[in-house]
């Protein structure tokens, strides 16, 4: 597979169609990943357009510039949190900044990454692997209740607290270490009747494991504020966004901030065909605001 296929960037035209990339224009991707989007907005910005990728994932930083080399020095990576936009970005001034959020599916389709149950490997899930703090850290040193307030909050998960006993009773025998020991404990403490239909019973406790091992919603909740200080006036601040509590977030902040006039009254949406063609698009959301 080349690096291009490794992850398909979401909404690619409708990210042209809000961002407006144009020649000589400086741009920040916050979540570069494989740098798909970045790619189209160096094309769409031809011949000196500029973009600084944040990207905090050295597996992925190192492939999306290796990708990117063929754009010399019009592409610029930036290896740090996209949290850290006030002390990392070289540039004010910007006109237009993208964040994709969540995980890439080379991160998502890496069995020794630990973000999905459906391969046994270690219970990692943290993007970077300098962060502090492992899903075993958490799953195995967090008392009932902080782990139950995880599943509820960050996974939206009903059955939060009994998944916490299971959980509390299964790591006195021996600590959970491994993606298929935590989705069967799970799998066990959800009663059959309440069990989802169309998604693995683990899969909101997995999301909300990797919520709080990477800490989204703290670093989403401060690009929120950081970022509209790097926009030029007309510029566009575009994010893509993957389950309802981050959306939420962006919706608020985006009304919230007298220096934003919203554009998207409603969400932009993949089409029918994206969905089709990339079933990971299914859930993405795009919301945009401009700098005043
Ligand atoms: C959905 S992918 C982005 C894919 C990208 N738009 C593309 O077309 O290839 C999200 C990426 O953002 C990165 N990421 C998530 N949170 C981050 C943060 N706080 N700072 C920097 N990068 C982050 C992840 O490591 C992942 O590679």
């Amino acid at each position: 597979m080349t690096d291009e296929k490794l992850h398909i960037p979401v909404l690619p035209q409708e990210v042209l169609d809000w961002l407006q990339p144009k020649t000589g224009g400086r741009y920040v991707d916050g979540t570069l990943g494989l740098g798909g989007h970045t790619e189209l907005i160096l094309r769409h910005s031809d011949p000196d357009g500029q973009v600084f990728g944040f990207e905090w994932d050295h597996q992925a930083a190192q492939l999306a510039q290796a990708r990117l080399t063929k754009f010399g020095n019009r592409f610029q990576l930036i290896s740090a949190s996209y949290a850290q936009i006030e002390a990392k970005c070289p540039e004010q001034s910007l006109n237009g900044i993208l964040l994709d959020l969540g995980v890439s599916s080379l991160q998502f389709d890496s069995p020794e990454r630990g973000f999905s149950f459906m391969a046994d490997a270690p219970l990692d899930m943290r993007m970077n692997r300098k962060l502090p703090t492992s899903a075993a850290d958490l799953i195995n040193s967090l008392s009932q209740e902080d782990l139950a307030d995880i599943f509820y909050n960050y996974g939206e998960e009903r059955q939060a607290r009994r998944i916490a006993r299971f959980i509390e009773e299964a790591r006195l025998i021996q600590p959970i270490t491994s993606t298929r020991q935590l989705a069967e404990i799970v799998w066990q403490a959800i009663p059959r009747k309440y069990q989802p239909k169309k998604i693995h019973p683990a899969t909101k406790v997995f999301q909300a494991l990797r919520i709080a091992v990477n800490r989204e919603l703290d670093n989403l909740a401060k690009v929120l504020v950081d970022a509209p200080h790097f926009l030029a006036s007309g510029a566009r601040f575009c994010i893509i966004t993957f389950h309802s509590l981050e959306d939420r977030m962006v919706k608020q902040a985006f009304l919230s901030n007298p220096d934003l006039r919203v554009l998207t009254k409603k969400p932009i949406l993949p089409s029918e065909i994206e969905v089709q063609e990339n079933p990971r698009s299914r859930s993405a959301k795009l919301r945009v605001a401009e700098k005043i």
